[in-house]
């Protein structure tokens, strides 16, 4: 059984930690920004009173989800973090959530779109430009050792 709250002062280790491990750091970059996804609001996830997951996000005129973690998968957990995230935006009055991941993340793009989720734009070379100028520590391959090079936007309408 899948719990959502939102993220409180004792989750920051868990919040850095998850993030790092994931990202191989928390500072993510997305479209030639560099944003640190442990200092944004967000939520967490609980199976069974231990956490699960993390969703981070930037608020403003649109909401941006930066950071997306289950540390435990096909549960739900992403699922659950997402529909709050979706819920609280509305409750807001945002009219956009979106959000990028990289050409290699092929789960994440399944995913995203099975939540509603349209594609919007490709970033072509975002990636590798970053590698470059940004975060030079930015792995050169990702999931089944597919050269990273490209962000994929995404976004659905509340
Ligand atoms: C992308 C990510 C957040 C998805 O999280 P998740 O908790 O595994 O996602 P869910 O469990 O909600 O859904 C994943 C799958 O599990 C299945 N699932 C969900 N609940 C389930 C349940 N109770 N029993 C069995 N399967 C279930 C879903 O149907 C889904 O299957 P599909 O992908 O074939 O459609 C996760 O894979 C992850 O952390 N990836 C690494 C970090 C990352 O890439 N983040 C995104 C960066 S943009």
């Amino acid at each position: 059984m899948v719990q959502v709250r939102r993220l409180g002062p004792d989750d920051v280790d868990f919040v850095r930690e998850t993030l790092t491990e994931a990202f191989t750091s928390a500072e993510v970059v997305v479209l030639g920004r560099l944003i640190d996804a442990a200092a944004l609001p967000g939520f967490v996830a609980e199976v069974d009173g231990q956490r699960a997951g993390l969703l981070t996000y930037e608020p403003g005129e649109d909401w941006q989800v930066v950071g997306l973690v289950a540390t435990v998968r096909g549960v739900g957990v992403g699922e659950a973090l997402m529909h709050l995230a979706m819920h609280d935006a509305r409750e807001q009055r945002i009219r956009r959530l979106w959000l990028v991941t990289t050409n290699d993340n092929t789960a994440a793009l399944s995913f995203y779109q099975r939540l509603g989720m349209d594609l919007v734009a490709l970033h072509r070379d975002s990636i590798t430009n970053a590698r470059r100028t940004l975060q030079p520590s930015l792995p050169r391959t990702g999931a089944r050792g597919i050269e990273i090079r490209h962000e994929l936007e995404l976004q659905i309408l509340l």
